[in-house]
Order: C-alpha cells, then structure tokens, then sequence
C-alpha cells in the first residue's frame, strides 16, 4: 500500500483494455479504479482509499437495500483541446452532495477531501478521459448506508464511493436531437417537502414507470408537472426544463421540488451574460400551450449533465400534439451547447 496524501493506494495488477471511443454509449463500461471510504458513528468518516474497481460485498440487511437512504451525484471531466484534465464544476457537485446528504440525514463529507478524492481518481485515470467531441468521463460520486439494521431511522455506517465511466452521448440517437416528450398527467416525480431538490436514488426509480409507459408510445421521455395541482411544469426526464418564448427566455423557479441542476445554473449565467431576459417563475402547462397556439413558442430544451443541451422536438399534453421548432434543433439551444461544449474542451473561456 502507498500513501497518496491522506488517501491510501492500491494498485491494480491488471489494467483493462478502454473500450472503442467512436461506440462509446452511456455509463456501461468502468475504468479500472475507483475511491472509497467509511463511515462509523465512532470514528466518523475514515480509511479514504483509492483501489482497483471491484464488486464490494454488504449484508443482506444493509440498511440501503431496505430504505434507501441514498444519494448520489453526477458530474463530468473532459480532455481539453491542449490536452489538460478538467472536472466542470466540481465545488458545485460537492455542495449539492452535502445538500442532499443533508436532507437523507446521511453525515456530511469533508469537501476538501472529496475534491482531493477526485482530482486525484480523475488523474490517475485520465487516460480513460476520451478525447472525441461529445465524450467525456463521467464520475459518479455516492453515498450507501450500510449499517445491517430494518428499524426505521438513519444508519450508523455508510459508504462513500466514487466510479468512473467513459461516457458518449446520452440518448442513443445521438447529441443535440429533438427528442419525443410526453406530458406526464398521472405520476408525478416530486412534490413541495418531499425529496424532489436533492439527488437521491428514489427520486430516479419513481420515474420510471412513467418513463416505460411514454416509451409505450413513442415518447422518449415525459415532462413533469407539480405534484400539487398537475399544472406547473417542473421538468424533464432527469433534466431541467428551458422555453425560449417570443424572444426570451423562461424556466421553472427551484419550488422545493426541483433539483438546482449544475447545468441549469451554467445556462442560466450564459444566457445573463448574453442580455438576453430570463425569467425563472411558475409556468403552467396550460399557459405554455397557449404560446404555442399564439406561435410564440420558439424552442425547447432540457439541461444536464448526462446530456447538457437536449432540444425538445414535440411535447404531447393530453390530446394536443405541440411540435417545436419543425422537429429541429432550434438555433438557441445549438448555440447554448457550442458555448457549454466549448466550456468543456477549453475553446471558450469559461468566465463563470
Ligand atoms: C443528468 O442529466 O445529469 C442526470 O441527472 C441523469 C443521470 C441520472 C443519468
């Protein structure tokens, strides 16, 4: 074992083959280390260690499988066009891991070790960062309770785990296609109180019934409304939602229900710094149908990290069928991924 500052190393026998970067798809191969470490009521968070990517063994009662207290993130490193290693954004991930931390009642992590944690994994690895335009390395911080206990109330052990994925293009037909949304009227994936603002493996497997019956029939994703009066939009699939609206530009205000995305926050300060008007308010379905029969409503998108631009091409609300921008790529939302992307590979200062 080799000391690398306070986390520990060890090395792996075997390194694996990378796969082909021009059939990369999403989040299917891992790279060959990842970083881990524990967490005890009487010591705390301990043992950081960097190791080579294996299966780890619980117990059958790890309070996780039962309950699910849960949280995870997802952020992204790039090779920049002079060859550098970067991670976008990574003091924003850390802040909203240790939100969501807080609102699972999981114990906080020590920011600065989880920014050493990860540079250090994404250095040793950066020769698994793909170079190709669109790929990326996403990394895939997450906490587990561990504890072997089925009484309800917060574990006493933990894992925290970070993994690494050579990544492509999010949807499999390809970055910056219009996408197919279907207006969710029944589920709903958060509401006011509950855990919608944070990051946290149910939020994603009660999204997923509504996902398989918009797949049913032929929509790749659904647009979420409010779980109060299933009127207010709030997002789309896993991403945040934007309109751009007779010239300007509209997105939901973070109600408590929201996840304050990263890239949403990105967008949100480009489109600032271009002067363009932004408004982050309520917006009801009813009212953005109107726009679009007054054809105002000019484009679409859905930000995040998996994806970080991805236009809208048809919304379908109950019996209405509203097609944006002829089914293409509005110019706004190109023009939004170019400075996003040029962000990420270093051809854009990225001033923010
Ligand atoms: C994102 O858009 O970054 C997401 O949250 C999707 C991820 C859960 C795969």
């Amino acid at each position: 074992m080799n000391q690398v500052s306070k986390i520990d190393f060890i090395k792996a026998e075997k390194l694996k083959e990378k796969p082909d970067p021009d059939t990369l798809q999403f989040g299917k191969n891992f790279t060959d280390y990842m970083f881990m470490m524990d967490f005890d009521g009487e010591n705390g968070w301990v043992n950081p260690i960097i190791k080579p990517f294996e299966s780890i063994t619980l117990s059958p009662a790890s309070f996780v499988f039962h309950y699910g207290q849960a949280v995870f993130e997802g952020l992204k490193a790039y090779k920049t066009i002079d060859e550098r290693s970067v991670i976008f954004r990574p003091e924003k991930h850390i802040a909203r891991l240790n939100a969501s931390c807080k609102r699972l009642c999981i114990p906080p992590l020590d920011s600065e070790l989880v920014l050493e944690a990860l540079t250090t994994l994404v250095e040793l690895e950066k020769d698994w960062i793909p170079e190709k335009e669109g790929t990326s390395l996403y990394i895939r911080p997450f906490v587990i309770s561990t504890e072997p206990y089925l009484g309800v109330r917060p574990s006493h052990h933990y894992k925290f785990m970070i993994i690494l994925s050579p990544v492509g293009a999010y949807y499999s037909d390809g970055q910056l296609n219009p996408v197919k949304i279907y207006v969710e009227d029944e589920y709903v994936r958060a509401v006011k109180g509950g855990v919608g603002h944070v990051k946290t493996p149910g939020n994603y497997a009660a999204s997923i019934l509504a996902q398989e019956r918009a797949n049913e029939v032929g929509y790749e994703q659904v647009l979420w409304l409010d779980g109060k009066e299933n009127k207010y939009i709030e997002e789309v699939g896993s991403m945040n939602i934007f309109f751009k609206i007779n010239g300007e530009i509209y997105t939901p205000k973070l109600n408590g229900s929201i996840l304050p995305g990263v890239t949403r926050d990105s967008v949100i300060q480009i489109v600032h710094d271009w002067g363009i008007p932004l408004h982050e308010e309520l917006i009801s379905i009813d009212d953005l149908y109107e726009t679009y029969q007054k054809g105002q409503l000019e484009e679409v998108f859905g930000t995040g990290t998996a994806a970080t631009i991805s236009p809208v091409g048809e919304l379908k609300w109950e019996e209405h069928v509203m097609t944006i921008n002829h089914f293409e790529t509005g110019e706004f939302a190109k023009k939004l991924y170019e400075t996003m992307t040029g962000f990420h590979y270093g051809k854009i200062e990225d001033k923010f």
